[in-house]
């Protein structure tokens, strides 16, 4: 059998022209949604990942302001500008680009965006929300999987879905997500005994753990719908001749590209024994900017009292 490849760039596309008629609308509105990404420091994935969040927003007619402080601020300057932006009429969202510098509190941070404010969803007050049904900010990869299953046509209603990883970012809300759409979940992690059974047992299995071709066929039930939510970078010969089993094309690519992306699923079992899965590249990556872009349009909305249209991820 060979499994169905879900196209997560196909899907952040219907998601951006349907953002782009409720921006035309709230436009008509007199609301322009605003979102402040706040990057500190020079990491340069997060460099590339904020200036794509930014031109994200341009290219839907969003109001956006890149705001770039040096790698020794300080906490205390960091929550002086959240208090402002909190403050700033034209803001919706707030974006704090993770990881911030070591010397600075990140949770005290994070936890000073208003949480009507928070497009990242990371509050403990929009995590309360998430957990209790209650309308708020979903964060935003978790959101994606969603999306991604629902527009794909697979059940989750009464399904039997299995997350290896309990990040705060992905495992725990996505679990939540798929609990609140009916599916009956497990959460796993490096501490379950007999992860492959437990694992084999899916219907859907999300795989959230960041390590490289973690998740076999051993892991995957015939016909399972698969969503490989990790970014690996494999940069040496031996790694690629590691986790493939025919490791021609990969080479190549290494060859001539310097690196060869991998996420969480050997690539090759999941084609041969899954029903669905989502690719690396071009799976749950692109929905990630698509949910952010529908958490400002959404937080603009809940300031306003405006009924949303749907809420991202439900
Ligand atoms: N760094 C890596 N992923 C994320 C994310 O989803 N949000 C923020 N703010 N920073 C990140």
């Amino acid at each position: 059998m060979t499994a169905r490849i879900l196209n997560g760039a196909k899907i952040r596309d219907s998601i951006m022209e349907e953002l782009g008629e409720q921006i035309r609308d709230l436009k008509t509105a007199g609301i322009t949604p605003g979102l402040a990404a706040v990057l500190v420091g020079e990491n340069p994935a997060s460099q590339i990942y904020v200036r794509s969040k930014v031109k994200t927003c341009e290219s839907l007619g969003l109001h956006s302001e890149k705001i770039e402080w040096p790698a020794d601020t300080s906490t205390e300057r960091l929550l002086g500008l959240v208090d402002d932006l909190n403050r700033r009429a034209e803001i919706d969202g707030i974006l704090v680009q993770l990881p911030l510098p070591p010397q600075v509190d990140s949770k005290a941070v994070l936890e000073a965006v208003s949480p009507a404010k928070d497009v990242d969803g990371f509050h403990p007050v929009n995590i309360g929300n998430l957990v209790s049904g209650r309308l708020g900010l979903v964060p935003c990869t978790p959101a994606g999987i969603i999306e991604i299953l629902r527009r794909s046509g697979i059940t989750m209603q009464g399904a039997r879905a299995v997350i290896i990883g309990r990040s705060d970012i992905v495992g725990k809300p996505v679990a939540m997500l798929l609990l609140h759409n009916h599916a009956t979940v497990t959460i796993c992690h490096s501490r379950t005994r007999d992860l492959p059974a437990v694992a084999r047992e899916a219907d859907i299995l999300v795989a959230a753990i960041g390590k490289p071709a973690f998740v076999t066929g051993e892991f995957i039930k015939p016909g399972a719908a698969v969503i490989d939510v990790g970014i690996n970078r494999l940069t040496t010969e031996e790694e690629v001749r590691r986790i493939f089993h025919a490791p021609a094309a990969a080479l190549e690519k290494l060859q001539s590209k310097g690196s060869v992306l991998v996420g969480d699923v050997q690539p090759e079992d999941v084609q041969e024994k899954a029903g669905a899965y989502t690719p690396v590249p071009g799976g749950v990556g692109p929905l990630t900017i698509a949910m952010l872009m529908a958490n400002t349009v959404q937080a603009a909305r809940l300031r306003r009292g405006i009924p949303s249209a749907k809420s991202a991820g439900r």
